[in-house]
């Protein structure tokens, strides 16, 4: 079970927040803690008396992504990697608005999960990266097309091929984020509780048009990225980059 501590999930003020909070593996996201965000997405989408969503980590982190042992675990035993799939399409279709807070490092599935926010506040400190292929891997989360449509494909190349990182500034510049502000769990905040006065079926379906034309091809984006992940998992490239991390080591690719 997860620990009621790894996301901690609030409703306030017709608000629902969810925050990681595993701090001392930087916020790094379990199956168990995919399984409690499906489940807050879930919950808040079913309450008609929350009206927007926050996500947001800690002051010193966001999130480093999805945790590294356990993509082991799955490229070891050839298992299927379902639950950050199924957060990612609860929260794809997610009707109502989601804003973000991001401070530290948001790593990978940290990165590409605000892609399908509505608002995305950063602090100075923030720092943003999709290191796939520095793992063996490809994009998730629809982030080959919504990554290259949000930032241009130049940009998307940096970030996705060279697995360059950005920073707050950067992030703005590049239209990644909408502010960066000192306390960006504030600015969230501000920007939900404008939202949740808002009218909300007129929201929901401002939201719903604006994503009318990308939505099945974003859907249809994450079954493709799904296949070529799980087949890319199972590689000896993931696993030296795997193995590498976690001996704290460079991964060396040199012999494929
Ligand atoms: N999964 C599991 N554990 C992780 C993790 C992850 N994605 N990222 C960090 N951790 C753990 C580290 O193993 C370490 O645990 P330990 O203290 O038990 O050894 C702890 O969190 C602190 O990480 P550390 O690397 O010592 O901190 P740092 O400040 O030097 O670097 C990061 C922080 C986030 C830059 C670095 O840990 C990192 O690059 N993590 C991997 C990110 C990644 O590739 N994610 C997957 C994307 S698809």
């Amino acid at each position: 079970m997860t620990e009621p501590t790894q996301i901690q999930i609030t409703t306030a003020e017709r608000i629902t927040t969810l925050r990681f909070d595993r701090p001392d593996k930087k916020n790094a996201i379990t199956i168990d803690m995919y399984a409690a965000l499906r489940d807050g997405l879930e919950a808040a989408a079913g309450d008609p008396a929350v009206r927007a969503v926050v996500i947001a980590g800690s002051r010193a982190c966001f999130t480093a992504g999805n945790d590294i042992p356990d993509f082991l675990r799955a490229a070891q035993g050839g298992s299927q990697v379902t639950a950050p799939l199924d957060f990612l399409r609860t929260l794809a279709t997610f009707e109502k608005p989601i804003v973000a807070a991001v401070a530290g490092v948001a790593i990978g599935i940290g990165t590409t999960l605000l892609l399908h926010c509505d608002l995305v506040y950063a602090a100075p400190n923030a720092r943003f990266k999709v290191p796939f292929v520095d793992l063996g891997l490809v994009p998730e989360a629809g982030s080959s097309v919504l990554l290259p449509a949000l930032v241009g494909a130049r940009r998307a190349a940096q970030l996705l091929l060279l697995g360059e990182q950005l920073d707050a500034q950067t992030a703005l510049a590049w239209g990644l984020v909408n502010g960066v502000a000192d306390d960006p769990d504030a600015a969230a905040r501000a920007a939900a509780v404008r939202l949740a006065g808002c009218a909300p079926t007129a929201l929901r379906a401002t939201k719903a048009l604006t994503r009318r034309t990308t939505r099945d091809a974003v859907l249809e984006a994450m079954r493709v990225e799904g296949e070529a992940f799980a087949e890319r998992l199972r590689s000896p490239e993931a696993m030296e980059a795997l193995q590498a991390f976690m001996a704290r080591r460079p991964a060396d690719f040199s012999r494929f």
